[in-house]
């Protein structure tokens, strides 16, 4: 049902929205919150998306992915009418951004132009990435699948992020990678993109043991002297950034 408490509800998440968009946008210097209202495709389609999923929870058919529609042609966002949206969210320049239908995105959360809130195949149910608080995800983004960006953490600039991001954690590139966790460089096994184990070097490494052995004992019983097999350490070759290339 949709009853004064909705509309108040509705109200109240523009007056956080405008007040995200203020705050966040550093072009937003004296811009006031009618001219915001006018001239943020971002503000638009979110006040859009906050009264189609109301309607959309109230059971009003059609309507909701009809008002959706026009929002995603005005303003190049197209955010599905079932997505949960928290307060407060800013879409900076907006156009291209698409949010599915079981994404979640918490409270003051800030993404830019070209952000995808996806899903990876045909699968249906959860499908659609949850975003933590304060979190802010870079132009270009992609994010997909039912995966779970924690709260404050960063996505840089044109990532494909497909694995769940731990909270406070900066993630960049394609497969995206966290680059900082707690505001360090990450460490451990996972995170060491240059050392990768290498199980052909280890075989070899160990057959030339073998015949080093094999070559001594020979030795000791033709006085001949061993050659020894020795495997240089393989070298990692170095891209243009950690993740090599
Ligand atoms: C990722 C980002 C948030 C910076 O986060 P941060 O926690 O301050 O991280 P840093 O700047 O210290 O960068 C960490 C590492 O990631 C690399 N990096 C940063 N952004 C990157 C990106 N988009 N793609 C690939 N690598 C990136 C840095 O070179 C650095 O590498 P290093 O550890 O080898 O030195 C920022 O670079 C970014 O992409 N912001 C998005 C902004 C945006 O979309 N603006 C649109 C305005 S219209």
């Amino acid at each position: 049902m949709i009853g004064s408490g909705t509309f108040a509800r509705v109200a109240r998440e523009l007056r956080d929205d405008l007040t995200a968009a203020q705050e966040r946008d550093p072009a937003a210097h004296s811009v006031g919150r009618v001219e915001m209202l006018l001239s943020y495709g971002g503000v638009q389609a979110i006040l859009s998306h906050r009264i189609c999923h109301a309607l959309h929870q109230a059971g009003v058919p059609l309507v909701p992915r009809v008002l959706s529609n026009i929002a995603r042609v005005a303003t190049g966002i197209e955010i599905h009418p079932a997505a949960t949206i928290g307060r407060g969210l800013f879409i900076d320049h907006g156009s291209g951004v698409v949010i599915g239908e079981t994404a979640e995105v918490g409270d003051h959360v800030t993404m830019y132009q070209g952000v995808t809130l996806g899903g990876t195949g045909f699968a249906r149910g959860k499908r659609h990435p949850t975003i933590g608080d304060e979190v802010m995800i870079g132009a270009g983004s992609k994010l997909l699948g039912p995966i779970e960006v924690g709260a404050k953490s960063k996505i840089g600039a044109n990532s494909v992020v497909i694995h769940d991001v731990p909270p406070n954690s900066t993630v960049v590139g394609n497969p995206g990678h966290p680059v900082r966790v707690e505001g360090k460089k990450p460490s451990g096994p996972d995170a060491d993109w240059i050392h990768l184990p290498d199980p052909v070097a280890d075989a070899i490494r160990g057959l030339a043991n073998r015949l080093t052995e094999v070559e001594e004992l020979l030795a000791e019983q033709t006085g001949r002297k061993p050659q020894g097999a020795e495997v240089k350490p393989l070298s990692a070759r170095r891209g243009p950034d950690s993740a090599g290339g």
